[in-house]
């Protein structure tokens, strides 16, 4: 690259940085991948302008249509190189049992040595960047710093939009300060005179994590949760480790605010696996009946939890932008983020219309012609006689969060909103009702351990069937989960014993389905309904019964101005089949025999009394 501020391979780091392990660092690895040149990114806009233009000029942005789409750019990778590999990404603790049966595993030393081979000279040819990140507020005192070297400009500007990213993280390290090293590469050097790619990657992919150095290195990919090592690799697999060590929570939760028409505030963190509406959430519009009501978005994917003197669970969201999955989005199910996507957006894998802007399955009506996601010609017709898709199913867009209308006033407050509840939901269309509270701290860890989401068929070939993921967090949790359970059950007597509030814990379910296959819940801004019921429950204002698995709302309990909904769909999705719930139990005690090693015995206890109350 020609950039004037471009400095080759002048190893002399700029001035303000002042960090002897990040300048050391650097040097090993400029050592080991022997890029042509390096360059320390700012953060600045003009720097961002540049990159994006670069990437225009390599064939790897196609600039989409000012007046559509200002400012926005559109991005499609090699098909081989479309979402996150969790097949190929590791968690290398020392011991295999603290990666535990859900991570893959390899010691230490066995993946440095089979990954310096690779990583020698990776970078010929190319930049390397150095991407400074805050993951949370600058200066937070729940935020931690990422120092990410790169050698795909996509990937600086991505982590632009996704992190606090630039030169005043240098101010926040310091001297001495600490950061999480991220090194990753596309692996595909290039050797001199060679013409580079659209979008370069290697078929040999490395997802690493170290998590007792705190350590990520990324070979062969440049998409997504692989590449923009802020994510899932620091957020989450570190971060997750780093919480257990230092008594905090890393979770795959949205953060949202929701304030009643008191003006009383509240926030609520949730997880829920993919393909469960986590952004419509995060961004729900109250729905007509809900006058009074606002919801608005701290985050839309993480959360970082920190405990406080004051005797309140503190959370931030790490990311500063949205990484989210385009099909499907449109102005029905989600107009603040259809909203959010006006301008200043990357588009990755998405169709081009022929008026120089982006389409994808599900935005809305198709237009007569456009060009896929990998370059072809694309029409209604030969969708509907190929099925062809036009967006990848895992078409993206990265969009900045200040984009967003109903973005919290606290989003960016470096002490964080103090959490009330959290909400575990999965995708069940039948057994678990539509909402239930926790009696206790134990419940709720039960509930959330056993969540399970059942496939669809954009996942794998068999529709229907449950997987487990405890938390949300099968893919991302960076050690041995019945270790991290045990992690949750110990905050409550932590936390407890130090007077603190635990928040309380609701379980939901928006996808029951009726006796003719179709959902029954309306879902969406409807949800709010529930939303207001657990509100309420805070405030000790709301009714519910109990059952097996928790308490539940009665009809009577939500509140249902503006909704038709009747008492026997209201029964369909909330009642409980004890025949049901007995073939449920012998798939968590299924559950429970691959995380036999260090399982918290309360799951069983928990589990025995599910068991009692059923055979009642
Ligand atoms: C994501 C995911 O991309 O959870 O957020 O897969
Ligand atoms: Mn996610």
């Amino acid at each position: 690259m020609n950039s004037p501020v471009m400095q080759g391979l002048n190893l002399k780091a700029p001035g303000y940085v002042k960090n002897a392990r990040l300048i050391a660092w650097v040097a090993d690895m400029v050592a080991l991948c022997k890029p042509d040149s390096l360059y320390w990114c700012d953060g600045s806009q003009a720097e961002y302008d540049r990159l994006c233009q670069q990437l225009v000029d390599a064939g790897t942005f196609r600039k989409l249509d000012p007046v559509k789409r200002p400012n926005s750019f559109l991005a499609c990778s090699d098909p081989s190189d479309v979402a996150r590999v969790e097949d190929r990404t590791f968690i290398c603790s020392h011991r295999k049992e603290d990666a535990g049966p859900t991570n893959n595993w390899m010691a230490p030393a066995d993946m440095r040595a089979t990954l310096q081979p690779l990583f020698d000279g990776c970078m010929k040819g190319r930049t390397m960047y150095v991407v400074p990140f805050s993951m949370g507020p600058l200066g937070s005192p729940i935020a931690h710093i990422g120092i990410e070297l790169s050698d795909s400009a996509y990937v600086a500007v991505n982590m632009q939009i996704m992190t606090r990213m630039g030169k005043e993280v240098f101010d926040v390290l310091g001297v001495n300060g600490e950061f999480v090293p991220c090194i990753h590469t596309v692996g595909a050097p290039l050797e001199p005179g060679q013409q580079d790619v659209t979008w370069p990657c290697n078929k040999t992919k490395y997802i690493v994590q170290y998590p007792e150095t705190r350590e990520i290195w990324s070979y062969g990919s440049g998409y997504g949760g692989n590449a923009l090592l802020g994510k899932k690799c620091f957020a989450l697999r570190i971060a997750s480790r780093m919480g257990r060590d230092q008594g905090w929570l890393a979770e795959h939760m949205l953060i949202l605010g929701v304030t009643n028409p008191q003006g009383r505030k509240y926030h609520v963190a949730a997880a829920f696996p993919s393909a469960c509406g986590k952004t419509n959430f995060a961004m729900l519009i109250p729905p007509q009946g809900f006058e009074g009501w606002t919801v608005t978005t701290i985050g839309d994917d993480i959360a970082w939890i920190k405990p406080r003197a004051d005797g309140k669970m503190y959370a931030i969201n790490p990311e500063a932008g949205y990484f989210g999955v385009a099909p499907g989005t449109n102005t029905l199910t989600n107009p603040n983020c259809m909203a959010s996507l006006d301008k200043n957006v990357i588009f990755t894998n998405v169709a081009l219309t022929d008026d120089g802007d982006v389409w994808w399955e599900g935005m809305g009506p198709a237009p007569d012609h456009a060009i896929d996601w990998q370059g072809k010609d694309w029409t209604p017709q030969t969708a509907k006689e190929t099925g062809a898709k036009a967006a990848h199913p895992n078409a993206r867009f990265t969009v900045a969060a200040i984009n967003n209308p109903a973005l919290d006033s606290a989003w960016d407050d470096p002490a964080g909103v103090p959490i009330d509840a959290f909400i575990f939901g999965g995708r069940r269309s039948t057994t678990v009702p539509l909402v239930s509270e926790a009696r206790n701290w134990m419940e709720g860890v039960y509930m959330a351990a056993t969540m399970g989401s059942e496939t669809t068929a954009a996942i794998v070939g068999q529709v229907g069937v449950v997987r487990r993921d405890p938390f949300a967090m099968l893919p991302f949790c960076g050690y041995n989960m019945s270790d991290y359970f045990q992690h949750w059950l110990d905050l409550e007597h932590k936390l407890e014993d130090s007077g603190h509030t635990l928040p309380r814990i609701f379980c939901v379910n928006w996808f029951r389905k009726g006796d003719d296959g179709k959902f029954v819940w309306p879902g969406y801004g409807e949800n709010m309904r529930v939303l207001k019921w657990m509100i309420d429950r805070i405030e000790g204002q709301a009714g519910g019964t109990e059952h097996v698995f928790g308490i539940s709302p009665g009809y009577e309990d939500l509140t249902w101005t503006g909704l038709q909904f009747s008492r026997e769909q209201f029964k369909t999705v909330t009642g409980i089949d004890k025949a049901a719930w007995q073939k449920e139990l012998e798939l968590h005690t299924e559950l429970f025999q691959q995380l036999e090693y260090h399982l918290p015995k309360e799951l069983a206890q928990t589990k025995a009394l599910i068991e009692q109350r059923l055979a009642q």
